[in-house]
């Protein structure tokens, strides 16, 4: 008998297993892939490494001349960046596999299916040989949406296209959200001629409006073109080498035996509330599977919240101070709420920005690089902060920071930044606040 039972090696599943391994218990994880999960495996790390690569070449063929460096004849060498895209996740997989076993973690590298309740815990099945735990937590992710639209077969999804060895000549991208616009950057980048089709009236989801109209006009430049509110009938119709279908993904709660405990599930998503707990004792659910956040980061919050809870220790999950960023070049990133959000749910709230080019650092670095740093207040407390430009991506922790301390303004003033530094920009703003 094990203390915990965890289905899925993602970032939820692997780091609680660490955790709850360091806190005394005797947890057992199921995955039958790849540790790391999506995430590590065809998700934020693989696209962040190509897109360093992509960054490079952009410098190369000649960003870097208005810094005064010149490059003859560069080349992108795809297949030798993807080779060391696969060097990156493998190194890292192994990183997590020697952590989990160095903590005493036991791993079954096979799909674990629930059976059922038993007198003191849960029975789980892997391969006809039962295993029992006292709790179970479930960390079974998501995986992408893929809607009916006549072709969409021939599409492929962030896992096909992170797989790709050459550079298609046109690419359609259906969805410009964060996959979408992440890798239209990418392949941009590389040589395709790339068109978004989003089905809203703006691209970046819920990202504030202006940075989202920003981020478009920097990419139209580029090369991109973007069709809003758009709706694709068939992908025949997109005349492109190669599809990328990004409009979301969803829960993974097929196949795992879920039914076999009634765990209560809404709109295709496990329930689970703020001490992570679905509504079944003992049983627990972190990470995309619960439809919440479905960000890698969010992920390894919830599992520790759950693995503290199943410890003893009260532990609560709050959703107020949780980034995103878009790694597109430059970066955006966001934070609570924007000025549009909050008003809309009648918050007396105000705006403060600056263009990023007050940072004397950032116009050191950015050479004709547009970009905005956007602050959201309400009764003198920071609830939102967006910035498009880089490093966007490093700079909102620092927001984090502020918002889950709901630090006000006065506090803020006083907080010392090393000069010079983009994130600068945070205390320059809320001078003007
Ligand atoms: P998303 O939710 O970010 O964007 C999907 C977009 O597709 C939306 O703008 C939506 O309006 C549009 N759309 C939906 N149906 C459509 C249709 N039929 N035709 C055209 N447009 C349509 O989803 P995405 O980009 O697939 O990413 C999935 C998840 O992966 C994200 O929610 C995020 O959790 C994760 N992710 C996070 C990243 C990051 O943090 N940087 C990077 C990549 C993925």
């Amino acid at each position: 008998m094990h203390d915990l039972i965890i289905l899925g090696g993602g970032p939820a599943g692997y780091h609680a297993a660490e955790l709850a391994a360091r806190g005394g218990l005797k947890p057992l994880l199921f995955e039958k892939r790849n540790l790391g999960g999506v995430c590590l495996n065809e998700g934020c790390i693989p696209s962040k490494a190509l897109l360093y690569s992509a960054k490079l070449y952009d410098y190369a063929k000649g960003e870097g001349q208005k810094y005064g460096v010149s490059c003859k004849d560069p080349i992108l060498d795809y297949a030798a960046a993807v080779k060391r895209k696969d060097k990156v996740v493998k190194t890292l997989v192994a990183g997590i596999e020697a952590t989990l076993k160095k903590a005493g973690v036991e791993i079954i590298r096979e799909l674990g299916v629930i059976k059922g309740k038993v007198a003191d815990g849960f029975e789980v099945e892997a391969e006809g040989k039962a295993y029992r735990a006292r709790h179970l937590l479930i960390c079974t992710g998501s995986e992408s949406l893929v809607p009916p639209i006549k072709g969409i077969e021939s599409a492929m999804t962030n896992r096909e296209i992170l797989a790709l060895t050459t550079i298609p000549q046109t690419l359609a991208v259906i969805g410009g959200g964060v996959i979408g616009l992440e890798m239209a950057s990418l392949f941009n980048s590389a040589g395709s001629k790339v068109t978004v089709h989003e089905m809203m009236d703006k691209i970046a989801g819920p990202f504030d409006r202006e940075i989202s109209q920003e981020l478009q006009k920097m990419y139209e430049k580029k090369g991109v073109a973007f069709k809003l509110g758009a709706t694709v009938k068939d992908v025949a119709e997109l005349g492109a080498e190669k599809t990328l279908v990004c409009v979301g993904r969803k829960p993974v709660i097929a196949g795992v035996g879920l039914e076999n405990l009634g765990v209560p599930v809404k709109d295709g998503m496990l329930l689970t509330d703020e001490f992570m707990k679905t509504g079944v004792p003992n049983v627990y659910a972190a990470g995309d599977v619960n439809g919440k956040y479905m960000l890698a980061h969010t992920a390894y919050r919830e599992a520790e919240v759950a693995v503290n809870n199943i410890l003893g220790v009260r532990d609560i999950m709050e959703y107020n101070a949780i980034p995103s960023v878009i790694y597109t070049n430059p970066e955006a990133a966001g934070i609570g709420e924007t000025l549009e959000s909050a008003k809309a749910q009648g918050m007396d709230a105000v705006e403060t920005k600056l263009p990023m080019q007050y940072s004397g650092r950032f116009l050191a670095e950015n050479e004709g690089g547009g970009g905005v740093c956007k602050l959201v207040w309400s009764g003198g407390r920071l609830i939102g902060g967006h910035m498009l430009g880089n490093p966007s991506s490093e700079i909102v922790t620092i927001l984090s920071t502020l918002l889950f301390r709901e630090m006000s303004l006065d506090q803020i003033k006083k907080i010392i930044f090393p000069h010079p530094t983009v994130a600068e920009i945070i205390k320059e703003i809320s001078f003007h606040a």
